[in-house]
């Protein structure tokens, strides 16, 4: 069964030991284990089921633990620190050689950041070494924002978790690489918008998609419910009479027959309660979930990549 605390000092005891815990962050609860220990990282993608391919992210206490992982910080990554450090922002930098490869799934990058939750600050410092957390889910499964998440994902284990409440944020950092050779590039959206980041950058960040550089592990289906999901502009009749139907409505809502959740028309609040509306529709064994998609406006650009992702059939 795993273990809900609040007790950091226990946290810190078992991650020195070599055991994983569950750390809250801002954005989502993460699969902690000290980076510098190869058989705990080992146990993380095997916790998780996650495919070698799928490097981690690196967390750090304090900005200057970057160079024990970056052989290379340029300017502009300095600047994006400076200003959004403690804070829901990934950078992608050139990878020290001492790196294990396990973290960085063989590539000679590796992703770095500082995150702003005081609990997880207190576990970095405690342990006095950088973590590494993906989010604390099983593969492809909805990312955990409540200690409570992090539980049903890994019912029936042995596994640690520290409750920090629920996250912020509400969804994955943004990502952002910055590689010499290459123009820097958005790996993947978050609420940190791209503008903002622009705005300190000084210069134009590449959208993904347009993008020469790899973000392995974003695969189209991901952050995915159970249930059957799909974005809808427009109600049919029958699904609002069929109560095995269940809806997540961002603007105005309407009466349907089945469960509904209104997670408002402001993205910041919407991002914050999406992925629990996720675990809760999931969880009461309806035939079809709904999602109402989003307007198309630059500020829902992360909210609208994880609806396609949790929305879209396959692999
Ligand atoms: O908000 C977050 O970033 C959360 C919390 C726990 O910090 N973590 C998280 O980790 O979302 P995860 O493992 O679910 O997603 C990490 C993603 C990978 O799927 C990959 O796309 C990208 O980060 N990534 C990591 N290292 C990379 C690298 N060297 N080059 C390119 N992309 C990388
Ligand atoms: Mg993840």
């Amino acid at each position: 069964m795993p273990h809900i605390t609040h007790d950091v000092t226990a946290a810190v005891a078992r991650l020195r030991d070599g055991g994983l815990v569950a750390i809250p962050t801002e954005t989502v609860y993460g699969l902690a284990a000290e980076a510098a220990n190869p058989a705990a990282v080992a146990a993380v993608y095997a916790l998780k089921g996650r495919p070698a391919t799928n490097p981690l992210i690196v967390h750090v206490a304090d900005p200057a633990w970057l160079y024990d992982f970056a052989r290379d910080v340029p300017a502009l990554a300095l600047r994006l620190i400076e200003r959004f450090w403690p804070g829901p922002l990934t950078l992608v930098l050139p990878a020290r050689d001492e790196v294990p490869r396990a973290i960085t799934a063989n590539q000679d990058s590796v992703a770095l950041r500082q995150p702003a939750h005081p609990l997880c600050l207190a576990v970095l410092r405690g342990l006095g070494s950088a973590l590494v957390a993906p989010s604390a889910n099983r593969f492809m499964s909805i990312s955990p924002t409540t200690a409570a998440h992090v539980a049903h994902q890994f019912a029936g284990e042995d596994l640690l978790i520290l409750d920090g409440g629920p996250c912020t944020v509400g969804l994955e950092s943004t990502i952002v690489s910055v590689l010499p050779g290459h123009a820097p590039t958005l790996l993947r959206p978050g609420m940190l918008d791209v503008q903002s980041l622009e705005a300190v950058a000084g210069t134009a960040i590449v959208r993904h998609g347009q993008a020469d550089v790899r973000a392995p592990g974003q695969h189209r289906r991901h952050y995915a419910p159970r249930t059957p999901t799909q974005l809808f502009d427009e109600a049919q009749a029958a699904d609002t009479r069929n109560p095995r139907v269940g809806w997540i409505f961002c603007a105005a809502p309407f009466a349907v027959a089945g469960p509904a959740l209104a997670l408002g028309s402001e993205p910041d609040g919407y991002a914050r309660r999406l992925y629990d509306a996720l675990y809760q529709l999931d969880a009461a064994d309806l035939d079809l979930l709904l999602i109402q998609r989003p307007p198309a406006r630059d500020a829902w650009r992360a909210v609208t990549d994880r609806l396609q992702r949790a929305a879209t059939s396959g692999s």
